[in-house]
């Protein structure tokens, strides 16, 4: 028979696995970029943001093609194709903790194409992305969540 002191004894290793997997789930509401990259392979990005493909003729320098190029040339590089150069120049793909700063999230997002984004005058991002490569909501707050928890190599 156990009494009831065994009872709760046993009860509290319990109680703590599941406060910690709780709190772990938390932690996890940032995704990582492994999980932001395989978003972006499913959406067929690097058929055309690749070397030589049309992103990069038009000017484009991230590289989706492989993870460790996506996540160099995305954390790395300012708007350079050709449309949005004009008026978007120096405004960073990524910026690590603003998601209202990053390029990346203004041209999947439509909620992040605003007027003077990342407060350069003029500038409007490429609008074409959000219909022709449409990310599904989750898919799109996957690559907000990363960027907002500051764009991490994981
Ligand atoms: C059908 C081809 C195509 C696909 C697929 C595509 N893009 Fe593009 N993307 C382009 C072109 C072309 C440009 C350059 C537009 C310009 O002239 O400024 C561009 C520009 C961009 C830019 C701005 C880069 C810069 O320096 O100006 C980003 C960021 C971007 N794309 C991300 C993505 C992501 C992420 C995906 C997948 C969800 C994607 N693209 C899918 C063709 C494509």
């Amino acid at each position: 028979m156990m009494t009831p002191s065994t009872f709760f004894t046993r009860l509290i290793p319990i109680v703590a696995v599941l406060w910690t997997s709780a709190c772990s789930e938390l932690t996890l509401g940032t995704p990582s970029f492994s999980e932001v990259y395989s978003t972006l392979e499913s959406a067929g990005c690097a058929d055309c943001h690749s070397p030589g493909a049309s992103g990069f003729l038009a000017g484009a320098q991230i590289d989706l093609s492989t993870q460790a190029q996506a996540y160099f040339t995305l954390t790395t590089k300012t708007v350079t194709g050709t449309t949005s150069i004009g008026s978007c120049s120096g405004v960073s793909i990524v910026s690590a903790g603003a998601p209202e700063r990053s390029y990346l999230a203004a041209v999947l997002i439509p909620s992040f194409q605003t007027d003077d984004f990342a407060d350069v005058s003029g500038c409007t991002p490429l609008n074409t992305h959000t219909e022709e490569q449409y990310l599904t909501s989750s898919q799109q707050s996957k690559v907000e969540k990363w960027i907002a928890g500051g764009a991490n190599n994981d």
